[in-house]
């Protein structure tokens, strides 16, 4: 045996392969400029502590698409066959191989195994107390301090390597190349005391430049009471007839779910909701939403004002009285200290999804317990809510704030949400082709007002989500004629992806759009490959709606106010379909692509930006109102229609 060993042994050292630790490493993201409004402060200290996660690759993401299709293409035999949260959780968990080469690296660069620890689902790795000397070793970098505008700090580096054979099992590592989002002047007040570096104490909001845009102010005789004046404000009742949606007449309402997502600090008002029904729908005074509190998230009523009521209240407003009697979800996500970023709502709804000690991303998602005091001291929510059937969410970053790997992760749950039979619907933005707050890109990536290039918004070119524009009803027009593409206070958002591919179910609308209409613009303003993900897909009116708002009636405007009100059609097409004894419709655009004529068609207006005139409207999808309205009646036709 002895002599059988050493015969084996010999040629082994003769010709052994380079170890992993001097394995070459390859850069895993680079980001070449820094977000707007940060700059290098200085190096970090050595004995800095860097709060290091590894985000593991999932098995099967690869077929993702083509599963989802399996249960959402009309044409499938399974269609709205949906899967189980568990079958999700044990389908995509990364692979024993990834979990074990990840951490063999990391022993191989002298990290004990005792130090490493991962989450439930094996979906993260977690390196105890790194110093930014081992960090900078392991990663072939260095850590910087980066200072925002308004003072807050940052840990993170350029760019960052891992060995080429284990960088296929890994998505992404934080803290690295990921930023915040810029700050809005509301948490910077709500910090309770100053940032030391290391950790970012406040995180990448998602609802900057994304609230709906406030109008004129309304006394309550000059409300409209007649259809004919839709033109000039929208209640609920306009929608209903625009859209052809039943009130009043559900028949599966126990069975049915619809939840709306608000990221605290903004908050309803339940004297503005009792307002609001007093005027239209007086049997639902006294209603609240279901309360589902993630990561201390409240309604909040410390602050008051439209920035922080508007978006609720609105929201609110209009899903709880179009799919009345059902009563809403409401999904509130985070504490009025950190607030919290859609990864920390997915943690809530998905229990593999989350990290091993809460948040995501901690320089980009909120952290609980909160580490700092003062805010929601209990553990992050996770897995602890069951998704609703349909979920509407008017908030959005944009492709630019974030890394192509961080949303390929975030794009991939909203997958095993459509597996699981949910319909997600984002708004797809207030600013036409620019970005949040009417920002564009420069040709080297840098937002700026006077940029040229398009700035798309995410998760609306994320091809596993339904992205919802703006309508308005035309000028002196009525709600029983065709409407046109919002140009009243705000436009559309809408454009090609920079990040995703075409998915499939869109490719003949998107290149029929190109070939009759091809848009005159170059490479220079947007990716004309036409190859990228076009958006948004469907749209409802974002103009005029009447809210109530801080004890007054107000007129306002916005992608904020279709999605809610898509979500609420979709609702009560679930409610036809739960009656008949069917499951929910879960994903939509595989449907709502070959089956155009279940929706409006817009064909006029435009969603101007970055110093251009935008997309048009044209017959058949386009990338500002994508394949138009919907009406509900045609689409209950269609989906009772299928399995
Ligand atoms: C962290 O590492 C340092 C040395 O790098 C050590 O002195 C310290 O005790 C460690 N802390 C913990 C909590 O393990
Ligand atoms: C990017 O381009 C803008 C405008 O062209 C310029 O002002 C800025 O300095 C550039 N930034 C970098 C990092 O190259
Ligand atoms: C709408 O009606 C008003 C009043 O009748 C009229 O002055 C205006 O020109 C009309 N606008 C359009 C676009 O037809
Ligand atoms: C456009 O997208 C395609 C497909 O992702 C990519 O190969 C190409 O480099 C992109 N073009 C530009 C100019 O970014």
């Amino acid at each position: 045996m002895l002599a059988g060993f050493l015969l084996l042994a010999v040629p082994w050292a003769a010709f052994a392969l380079p170890s992993p630790s001097i394995a070459v490493k390859r850069t895993h993201e680079r980001r070449s400029v820094l977000p707007h409004q940060w700059e290098e402060h200085s190096d970090a200290h050595p004995d800095m502590r860097v709060p290091l996660r590894i985000a593991l690759t999932q098995s099967n993401l690869d077929v993702a698409y083509d599963e989802l299709l399996k249960v959402s293409d009309p044409e499938s035999p399974d269609f709205a066959n949906h899967w189980t949260a568990k079958q999700i959780a044990q389908f995509f968990a990364p692979s024993k191989e990834t979990v074990d080469t990840v951490i063999a690296w990391l022993e191989d660069e002298g990290i004990d195994r005792s130090r490493v620890k991962q989450t439930d689902s094996l979906g993260w790795l977690q390196v105890a107390n790194l110093s930014v000397t081992e960090a900078e070793t392991l990663l072939d970098t260095k850590y910087r301090i980066y200072k925002h505008a308004s003072g807050a700090p940052h840990l993170g580096c350029g760019s960052y390597s891992v060995p080429e054979h284990v960088s296929k099992h890994i998505d992404f590592i934080t803290p690295t190349v990921h930023f915040d989002s810029p700050v809005n002047a509301h948490r910077q007040e709500k910090r309770k005391r100053d940032v030391e570096p290391g950790i970012a104490k406040t995180i990448g909001q998602p609802r900057i430049g994304t609230t709906p845009k406030q109008g004129a102010s309304l006394s309550v005789p000059n409300i409209i009471t007649e259809l004919e004046q839709c033109g000039s404000q929208i209640t609920p009742i306009c929608l209903q007839s625009l859209y052809k949606m039943p009130f009043d007449l559900q028949l599966a309402t126990s069975k049915n779910s619809y939840g709306i997502v608000e990221y605290t600090p903004q908050s309803y008002l339940a004297t503005d909701l009792d307002m609001f029904f007093k005027q239209f729908l007086a049997k639902a005074v006294g209603q609240r939403p279901t309360l589902d509190s993630i990561d201390g998230g409240e309604p909040q009523t410390e602050l008051e004002g439209f920035g922080y009521n508007g978006e609720s209240d609105l929201d609110l407003q209009y899903a709880m009285a179009l799919v009345y009697p059902l009563n809403p979800t409401l999904f509130q996500a985070g504490d009025i200290v950190e607030g919290a970023s859609f990864n920390n709502f997915l943690d809530a709804i998905d229990g593999t999804y989350c990290t091993y000690e809460g948040g995501d991303d901690p320089t980009q998602d909120g952290v609980y317990p909160d580490p700092n005091g003062g805010g929601y001291e209990g553990t992050e929510n996770c897995g602890t809510y069951a998704p609703t059937y349909v979920l509407s969410t008017s908030y959005a970053y944009n492709e630019a704030d974030l890394t192509p790997f961080y949303e390929q992760r975030q794009c991939s749950e909203y997958a095993k949400l459509g597996l699981q039979g949910v319909t997600v619907l984002y708004s797809s933005g207030d600013n036409g082709v620019a970005g949040n707050d009417g920002q564009c890109l420069t040709a080297n990536g840098t937002y700026s007002a006077s940029g040229t290039r398009f700035n798309p918004s995410f998760p609306g070119t994320c091809p596993y989500i339904t992205s919802v524009g703006a309508t308005q009803i035309k000028p002196n027009g009525t709600v029983f004629e065709a409407e046109e593409a919002c140009e009243t206070v705000i436009y559309s958002g809408g454009g090609f992806s920079n990040v995703f591919p075409m998915p499939s179910y869109q490719a003949s609308a998107v290149n029929s759009y190109f070939e009759k209409y091809p848009p005159p613009y170059t490479a220079a303003q947007y990716n004309n490959s036409r190859t990228v993900r076009g958006f948004p897909d469907i749209s409802a009116n974002g103009a005029n709606y009447v809210i109530a708002i801080d004890g007054e009636f107000d007129l306002v405007y916005g992608t904020s106010c279709s999605s809610p009100t898509v979500g609420s059609v979709i609702t009560l097409v679930n409610d036809a379909r739960l009656a008949a004894g069917k499951k929910p419709v879960g994903f939509l655009n595989p449907t709502l692509y070959a089956n155009p004529w279940m929706l409006n068609d817009i064909t006029t207006g435009g969603n101007q930006g970055c110093g251009t005139a935008g997309f048009t409207s044209v017959p058949g999808w386009d990338p500002v109102t994508g394949l138009g309205t919907p009406d509900y009646g045609l689409l209950v036709a269609k989906y009772l229609t299928l399995p």
